[in-house]
């Protein structure tokens, strides 16, 4: 087990308040802003163009970043793509694919928004997509064998559910899509740097920057087994390697998916967010949040009145208090113990709407959340539930 003091100190905010919307977006550790303020007071320049010494500097700064990255998820760094986020990088294979009318897209009831519109989107191009359903915010890979045909092209899949914190059999699905011969895109939003992640195996995965991976906001980005199948849907500068009047040619991947000035700043606090993930290990994190999950469910689960809908040991739980409105409650929590959670559909209105019609509270838990933040949130939860 980490020393949870002692990783504290990175996080001053977490002495203000109790932060249980890890899902949404985690804090930001002191060595990123750091290593975002050295950019900004000691090199700040754009990256690859220029041959001055700034430039130089923030090139070398900015693309470490993607070794790390790619050291950390085990795979080649020129297979990744940064984006402002998972649902960019989701965005630049619905658009950076080139669809064939009746191609079919199959994804799932289970999805963020991210992971469900831009496919949706694609029917005004004559794309198919077909919806797996889900039962208890699980997914039977026995429903996707069934609606596989020889025109599915891809499988877009979240790995855990934003929701319910559900994990899903991604390597059975990507296996059954594989042998089909459709691709499988991930949405690793919820689970890269909260629990071990194998991205070998999938043909593109999205991972945000800024939730389990300590990042600053505006920063995540694409893993592409092979790019063959992806066009460049963003066209400008930084992309080329020449230009004439007639036409262009690109750079190979993944430069010429990066067009225009990138979040330099975020891409080189990312780096250092990744490393302190790395120094805690993931398996560790799971481990520590696991916990926390098992606590907050066994204690929800206690109190008369709440609705408990995550499994146990989820460190993303859902829940509701009978008769009273997610908002109500995740407004009391906050007005009582300075409690952050997040109310609503989650920006996933199939999964959430299913669960009650004004959706749910839900807690999130982080790599740095104690137990006593938890026993504190529960007990708020009891007092709440013993005022309605
Ligand atoms: N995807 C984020 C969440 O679930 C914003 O809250």
């Amino acid at each position: 087990m980490y020393d949870l003091a002692r990783l504290r100190e990175e996080f001053p905010v977490l002495s203000t308040c109790i932060y249980l919307d890890s899902a949404s977006t985690s804090q930001t550790p002191h060595r990123a802003v750091a290593a975002m303020c050295a950019y900004f007071y000691e090199y700040a320049a754009n990256h690859g163009r220029g041959s001055h010494h700034l430039a130089r500097k923030t090139t070398e700064e900015y693309e470490r970043t993607r070794e790390v990255l790619g050291n950390f998820l085990g795979v080649d760094p020129g297979h990744l793509v940064f984006t402002r986020n998972a649902t960019d990088a989701i965005n630049l294979v619905a658009h950076g694919t080139c669809w064939e009318p009746g191609d079919e897209v199959i994804t799932t009831a289970l999805e963020h928004h991210a992971n469900f519109l831009p496919w949706m989107a694609q029917k005004a191009r004559g794309v198919v997509v077909k919806v797996l359903p889900q039962r208890r915010g699980m997914l039977d890979p026995a429903d996707l064998q069934e609606a596989l045909s020889p025109r599915t092209r891809l499988v877009a899949v979240t790995h855990v559910t934003n929701v319910l914190g559900t994990v899903q059999p991604v390597r059975e699905i990507a296996g059954i899509a594989h042998d089909a011969g459709a691709s499988v895109l991930l949405d690793a939003a919820q689970s890269v740097g909260h629990m071990p992640l194998d991205v070998r195996g999938f043909d593109f995965v999205a991972l945000p920057g800024h939730k389990g991976l300590l990042g600053p906001q505006g920063t995540g980005a694409l893993y592409a087994a092979d790019y063959s199948a992806l066009s460049v849907s963003c066209h400008g500068g930084g992309i080329v390697e020449d230009v004439s009047l007639d036409g262009f040619s690109l750079l190979p991947p993944p430069a010429r998916f990066e067009p225009g000035t990138p979040n330099i700043p975020g891409v080189i606090g990312l780096g250092a967010a990744i490393r302190l993930v790395e120094e805690l290990g993931v398996g560790e994190i799971h481990r520590h949040e696991t916990r926390l999950g098992v606590q907050v469910h066994e204690g929800l689960s206690a109190i008369a009145g709440v609705a408990v809908y995550s499994p146990r040991g989820s460190p993303v739980v859902s829940f509701n208090l009978e008769g009273m409105d997610p908002h109500g409650c995740a407004t009391d929590l906050d007005r009582r113990q300075g409690i952050c959670v997040r109310s609503g559909l989650h920006c996933a209105h199939p999964l959430a709407s299913s669960l009650h019609p004004a959706g749910t509270v839900r807690a999130s838990m982080g790599c740095y959340t104690t137990p006593d933040e938890v026993a504190t949130f529960v007990e708020t939860v009891r007092e709440i539930a013993g005022a309605r």
